[in-house]
């Protein structure tokens, strides 16, 4: 399953990616929004980050208006390691070196053609598996264990 949410900058695109997974045959949640308003992008990172790191969701997407809130307050759950992208390389890049679960970009940066790449990109890539990125990942993880209480 996909966890996908968005703020308010971004619910035009979210729902265009969710349409453009399901057609694609993906399982997806739906965190929100789900209507017009203002609304505080941490809200709606943490529950598509909790999925992920439980392993409820297989992976998640995360869309504001740049793509940066909500990919700082992803990365502040253990286990999370969400990548904001905003072209196809990076997506790809990060899936095989850092085996990024979250997917973060900006509705206000990335038109939504190189929205659904960089979503294929990202769910199609498989994480390498190399020691020297599995060392840097396990090095990631002793940092969240050294300051995440
Ligand atoms: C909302 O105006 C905007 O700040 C938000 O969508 C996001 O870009 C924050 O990083």
């Amino acid at each position: 399953m996909i966890a996908v949410a968005c703020d308010h900058a971004a619910l035009k695109l979210k729902n265009e990616v969710i349409k453009h997974l399901k057609e694609n045959g993906y399982e997806v949640e739906d965190f929100g929004i789900h209507e017009e308003g203002a609304v505080d992008y941490p809200d709606y990172a943490l529950p598509v980050a909790e999925a992920v790191a439980s392993g409820k969701a297989d992976k998640g997407i995360l869309i504001c208006g740049t793509g940066i809130g909500m990919s700082i307050a992803a990365n502040k759950v253990k286990g999370i390691r969400c990548a904001l992208c905003s072209d196809t390389f990076s997506a790809h890049a990060t899936r095989e070196h850092n085996d990024a679960n979250i997917l973060a970009f900006g509705e206000r940066v990335v038109g939504p053609g190189l929205a659904m790449d960089i979503v294929d990109t990202f769910l199609k890539t498989e994480f390498s598996g190399a020691e020297r990125h599995e060392k840097r990942i396990r090095k990631i993880s002793a940092i969240e264990d050294k300051y995440f209480k």
